[in-house]
């Protein structure tokens, strides 16, 4: 699906160099927004093609409905289990096992080796389980939180290595900074106002972070009208893509099957703004 002229102008200064993009260093990409918006779909399918690219691929579920595996086609006796889960790693990581004093926990727990010993390989990338902190208004002040941080922050990549975030649904997960030092996040919206003002939150929220590239992912889309009135609300963010609502997406949740395989239409309209959003992160 076409995307309108006004968001064609904000990304096209990058475009000249797709294709010839060249990293020097890996980089970190998360995938937000509203709930049920097509984040974790978004995100299994950019894993694929990254790695299709030839890069290192670390996919991270950092959802509390950990969903990642199944629309990667993972079956779920194959999944990893959620490290949020694991009270007894996270609680000696911290600091927080049962002879601690009060609730103090160390904010920098040593994670180096968390990521090799807890990712799962599958057909070529890598997918490590985190799982979201559901604790209500736990914001970044607990001992879950700064594990996650920590873990985010900690894996250094090298060139062709690559590590993708699929989010929380909403704006919280954004307040816990876990997701600083990333170089892009890309924040999915579907057509009606309240996805475009959780994306408009999120967004304001990187800015705080110091988060580059902002970009965000129409999905769900049944005509072009409604990729108009969600580029005309966006506040700037580029329009990376738009994606068709597609029954057969939506047959490959019910079936847990790999969404990559469902729709040749949403890969296409991904790996285009997979490119796009190579060269924006090359330019910074
Ligand atoms: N383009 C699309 N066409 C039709 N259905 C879609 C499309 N994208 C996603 N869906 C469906 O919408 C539902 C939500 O998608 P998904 O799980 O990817 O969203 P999410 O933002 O990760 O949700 P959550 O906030 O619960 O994590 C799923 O049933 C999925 O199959
Ligand atoms: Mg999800």
């Amino acid at each position: 699906m076409e995307i309108p002229s006004q968001s064609q102008d904000i990304i096209s200064a990058d475009l000249e160099s797709v294709g010839k993009v060249a990293l020097n260093s890996g980089f970190r990409i998360a995938v937000g927004g509203k709930g049920g918006v097509g984040k974790t779909t978004v995100c299994s399918v950019l894993t694929q093609l990254f790695q299709k690219d030839g890069f290192d691929v670390l996919a991270i579920d950092a959802d509390s409905d950990t969903n990642l595996a199944s629309a990667l086609g993972i079956p779920e006796s194959q999944a990893p289990a959620p490290l949020i889960g694991m009270k007894h790693l996270i609680a000696e990581r911290t600091g927080t096992g049962k002879d601690a004093v009060g609730a103090y926990f160390k904010m920098n727990p040593e994670v180096s080796d968390i990521p090799e010993r807890y990712w799962r390989q599958h057909n070529g990338f890598k997918l490590l389980v985190l799982g979201g902190i559901k604790r209500a208004g736990a914001g970044c002040a607990c001992s879950e939180g700064a594990f996650l941080r920590a873990l985010l922050t900690h894996i250094i990549l090298q060139r062709k290595e690559m590590v993708l975030v699929d989010l929380d649904a909403g704006v919280e997960c954004m307040g816990r900074s876990s997701i600083e030092g990333i170089d892009a996040l890309v924040v999915v919206v579907e057509p009606g106002s309240r996805s475009i003002e959780t994306a408009l939150n999120i967004s304001q929220m990187a800015k705080k972070l110091n988060i580059k590239q902002v970009v965000a992912i129409a999905n769900k889309i049944t005509d072009l009208q409604q990729v108009n009135d969600i580029a005309s609300q966006l506040n700037g963010i580029p329009l990376l893509a738009s994606i068709q609502h597609s029954v057969p997406v939506q047959q490959a949740d019910i079936a847990r099957t790999n969404v990559f395989e469902a729709s040749s239409e949403l890969v296409d309209q991904l790996s285009e703004a997979k490119q796009t959003l190579m060269s924006m992160i090359a330019s910074t």
